[in-house]
């Protein structure tokens, strides 16, 4: 289908005969998940990542060139990567890499994030910057400036954006104290939303956050809900919300054992709730957390698919739901593998691909639920 296959696959000759590279071209042999959910109006895609995420990995990036029709950057587009030093000078060329690799193999890219609403993850000069003597003014004037210029700078490269990233506390629902929130309250979501949208009047923008179907996130997603009113009410430009989907990983939830779905009640009337307001929806950061899950690789495997397939089939059965990206295709680069380690120091298998880029039970279940879903 695409040029990148050939491309990759002919550039490593020399060691097509390697074992990998068998595995590889197994899994390549499969319809592409961005095929099959392109077939139902859906478009599929995954987290690329340089520094992280294995982009100069070739079976990496053989791997996203072939399943997926849109990449997310991993951190490369967060305030903290973009701008480290004090001076807050741009450093765009990680993020440039990865709109150049998705041009070359005519991928979409989306944004993620214009302003990642936790501290852990502003950098430390601008956590101790001093807005001067009328602080709200400057750090309104910085958020407007910074998303502004990466918005101006990626243009109509990026189809689109998570302007804020979870700004709501998990645990009670609240909006998230962070320094914008002690800067500006609850106005500087408006003011995120209102400069991307003066910036990309054509860009779909996007609230984007972890709320999840299972255990206690009750308060969070009451908090998300609260706030998708909120900018209907005062009519913050945004498009969509985006559901990262994080699946056993939620932190206000237990993560089940064995792979069941929780009750999923709640979680509709949330999504029912959303897309009453005309919101679009997101997959935006899919994966199967299997830390609590026992069992040899095949009963881990069996779970990690049967919860992700659950998962899937619920949301792929709201017709606003146009885009679903895995954060993570291959269990060797997952974030999950350092943030939330098995006790049993076993590698985590969350991903649809494992450590030698052989196709899982999670990728047959994902493959499943785009051929089950209805056509949007
Ligand atoms: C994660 C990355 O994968 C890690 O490499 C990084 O250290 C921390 O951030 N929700 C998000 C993503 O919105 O940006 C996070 O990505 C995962 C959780």
């Amino acid at each position: 289908m695409k040029s990148s296959r050939r491309q990759i696959l002919g550039g490593v000759g020399a060691i097509a005969a390697s074992g990998v590279m068998t595995k590889a071209r197994a899994a390549m042999g499969e319809v592409s998940l961005a095929r099959l959910a392109q077939a139902k109006g859906v478009r599929f895609g995954a987290v690329a990542g340089i520094a992280k995420g294995g982009l100069h990995d070739w079976l990496m990036a053989g791997l996203l060139s072939t399943e997926c029709a849109i990449v997310v950057p991993e951190n490369e587009m967060k305030i903290y990567a973009l701008r480290p030093e004090e001076t807050g000078a741009f450093n765009f060329a990680p993020g440039d890499e990865i709109v150049a690799f998705a041009q070359t193999h005519t991928l979409a890219v989306r944004g993620h994030n214009l302003l990642w609403a936790k501290d852990k993850y502003l950098p430390k000069w601008l956590l101790a910057h001093d807005f001067g003597p009328r602080p709200k003014v400057a750090a309104e004037a910085f958020l407007r400036d910074h998303i502004a210029r990466v918005c101006a700078h990626y243009g109509d490269a990026i189809v689109s954006w998570d302007v804020v990233n979870e700004a709501i506390d998990e645990k009670t629902g609240a909006l998230r104290d962070t320094l914008f929130m002690r800067l500006l309250g609850q106005d500087y979501l408006r003011i995120c939303f209102e400069a991307a949208r003066e910036a990309l009047p054509h860009t779909q923008l996007v609230y984007n956050d972890y709320m999840g179907w299972g255990g206690n996130n009750g308060a969070h997603r009451q908090g998300v809900l609260d706030l998708m009113h909120w900018f209907r009410d005062q009519k913050v430009p945004v498009d969509a919300l985006g559901v990262q989907g994080h699946i056993g990983t939620e932190a206000s939830g237990p993560a089940p054992t064995d792979g069941s779905a929780p009750d999923s009640l709640a979680w509709t009337r949330f999504l029912d709730a959303n897309v009453a307001q005309d919101y679009g929806l997101l997959l935006t950061e899919f994966d199967v957390n299997d830390r609590k899950f026992e069992g040899d690789i095949t009963a881990r495997d069996a779970a990690v698919a049967h919860s992700g397939r659950a998962f899937l089939d619920v949301m792929l059965n709201y017709k606003q739901l146009k885009d679903v990206l895995c954060w993570g295709l291959c269990d060797r680069y997952s974030w999950l593998q350092s943030t939330t380690p098995r006790v049993d120091g076993a590698r985590l298998r969350p991903t649809p691909y494992d450590e030698d880029f052989k196709p899982k039970p999670l990728r047959t279940a994902m493959a499943d639920a785009l051929r089950a879903a209805p056509q949007r």
